[in-house]
């Protein structure tokens, strides 16, 4: 009885869209991106495609962080805009059938956060247990050997109540504590307060954190220094990936389906261990979605990114929806990681995430190919990396503004304003020309975001890996195949289907006969 079941999710087979709001358009010309300027360019997200967008941190902040250091939960960052704006998006996304995702950031607080502030001003304040204090260890010093996001203590002295408070991040982002149930309760109503308000879900920040070892043991050392559970040398053991952690995504997941629609959660989920990956999924009673850092850090060939989408697909529990990502605000850009702006590769990469089975996330200007750039060390903004021990990959190169056309501002900002970090190179690489283009990276991606919905909305098609070269990565995914050549040689492949739907860029290869240029994607029908 079909007819009875309840319709597929959303963001089956949908097409997410990350915006980092201070670098997308800026409409009251202080060089900052702003609400109004995502309302501005909604045409834009409609014209593309894309079923739902994720704005990075809209809340008021010291912004130590931009705003991942959040002082209030329920309010709008005043540089960005205001509630008022914030409904306005909402309600115009709507109108061209987009959701909006905000950004949750439950792991930790600004020090400037009102709960803060009373939690340091006394050991017997009200909410002083609503972080993680402790005293020195026995012969001194910090708690325990926790590293923080910068290769330091993650134990700051506070001398006004003679303790140390944990801060897995920056010292101006204190971890809240998760034993403490008043935190739980100030959080469902945060969830609730955005839920009635229109928005469709959040993406959760650092959502493999919250519960720390109760205990505050020391973490052992890495073994691997790739592996993602590596912290300067320390394997995250006991200050993240805690097991108590899945108890608040079962409580938040009722939350999140007792509003009509269901609302969505999509956990930044950083572990480099599948595992612990599909746990977050729980008895499909956690997160909706989780995203896959292993993916992010694949190399960009057909073994590793195959191998790392069979294990994943292995891993997941059935009917779980995977989460295809390449670039984001902290990672960069998959265009550079990737693919050294090499066009033919960036293509390649966007027809892999836009028929991979699941939900796929664009972060803006991916699909114009948009570049990192070599943000010079003077205009560099990103304290987390300003001040790290390693601070050679600083997130800036990712975070420069939206390149929406040829213009000294890029349509960004007006020329004369000074835009909050240096922007890329936009003579062609952006919206405006790309758009007039058939042929450009961004009417390809419109293409690929159109044969998506047509062929996945609504669906978890089945995956199935097909032999090929080495070099080749060959797929049926639902009633399509995907044949792709990542090497520098032309490819001939034995592989037979009726029509050949899409090719990356270059000749549509004939359906009997394929050979694939040097790192062409084809899309075809069995
Ligand atoms: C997440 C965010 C990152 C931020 C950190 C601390 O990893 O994506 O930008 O610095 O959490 O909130
Ligand atoms: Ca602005």
């Amino acid at each position: 009885m079909a007819e009875n079941l309840p319709p597929d999710p959303w963001w089956h087979g949908a097409f997410l869209y990350q915006i980092y709001v201070r670098s997308f358009c800026d409409t009251n010309e202080d060089g900052y991106g702003d609400l109004r300027g995502v309302i501005e360019r909604l045409d834009h997200l409609s014209w593309l495609g894309v079923d739902g967008i994720w704005l990075s941190p809209t809340m008021p902040s010291p912004d130590q962080d931009w705003g991942y250091d959040v002082s209030d939960y329920t309010g709008v960052h005043p540089e960005l805009g205001t509630l008022a704006d914030l409904d306005d998006l909402i309600a115009a996304a709507a109108d061209r059938n987009v959701r909006v995702l905000l950004d949750l950031v439950p792991n930790h607080t600004s020090s400037a956060h009102a709960w803060f502030v009373d939690a340091s001003s006394a050991t017997d304040s009200a909410h002083r247990d609503y972080y993680v204090w402790a005293d020195p260890a026995p012969g001194g010093g910090p708690p325990s050997n926790w590293l923080d996001s910068t290769g330091r203590s993650a134990w700051q002295w506070d001398d006004r109540t003679g303790q140390y408070y944990l801060h897995n991040y920056l010292p101006g982002q204190p971890d809240l504590n998760w034993w403490q149930p008043a935190v739980h309760e100030e959080f469902r109503r945060i969830l609730a307060f955005w839920f009635e308000r229109g928005v469709a879900g959040f993406r959760i920040d650092v959502a493999h954190g919250l519960y720390k070892d109760q205990l505050l043991r020391d973490n052992p050392p890495a073994l691997d220094d790739r592996s993602l559970d590596n912290r300067f040398g320390l394997r995250s053991v006991y200050n993240a990936n805690r097991p108590e952690t899945h108890a608040v995504y079962r409580d938040w997941r009722q939350i999140a389906e007792s509003f009509a629609p269901p609302r969505l959660l999509l956990g930044e989920t950083w572990t480099g261990d599948y595992g612990k990956l599909a746990q977050f999924y729980g008895n499909d009673d956690e997160l909706q979605l989780a995203f896959n850092f292993p993916f992010v850090y694949a190399e960009f060939t057909a073994t590793a990114l195959s191998g790392t989408v069979e294990r994943t697909l292995a891993h997941l529990p059935a009917g779980a929806c995977p989460v295809w990502v390449a670039s984001n605000h902290d990672v960069g850009r998959f265009a550079t990681r990737w693919c050294g702006n090499d066009e033919r590769k960036i293509r390649l990469a966007l027809l892999v995430l836009a028929t991979l089975p699941g939900a796929a996330v664009l972060y803006y200007g991916d699909e114009i190919g948009m570049a990192d750039v070599d943000v010079p060390p003077a205009l560099r903004r990103d304290r987390m990396t300003l001040t790290s021990k390693d601070p050679a990959r600083s997130r800036d190169r990712g975070r420069t503004p939206m390149q929406w056309d040829a213009s000294d501002g890029a349509g960004f900002t007006p020329a004369r304003v000074r835009p909050w970090l240096p922007i890329g190179d936009n003579p062609t690489r952006n919206v405006a020309s790309q758009s007039r283009d058939p042929d450009s990276t961004l009417s390809f991606c419109r293409r690929l975001v159109a044969l998506r919905r047509a062929e996945f909305a609504g669906r978890l098609p089945i995956y199935q890996q097909l032999p090929a070269a080495e070099q080749a990565w060959a797929y049926d995914v639902g009633e399509l195949t995907v044949l792709a050549n990542f090497s520098d040689d032309e490819l001939p492949l034995d592989h037979r289907v009726d029509e050949v739907l899409l090719a990356s860029y270059g000749k549509e290869p004939p359906p009997d006969t394929i050979v694939l240029e040097p790192w062409q994607g084809i899309v075809a029908r069995r």
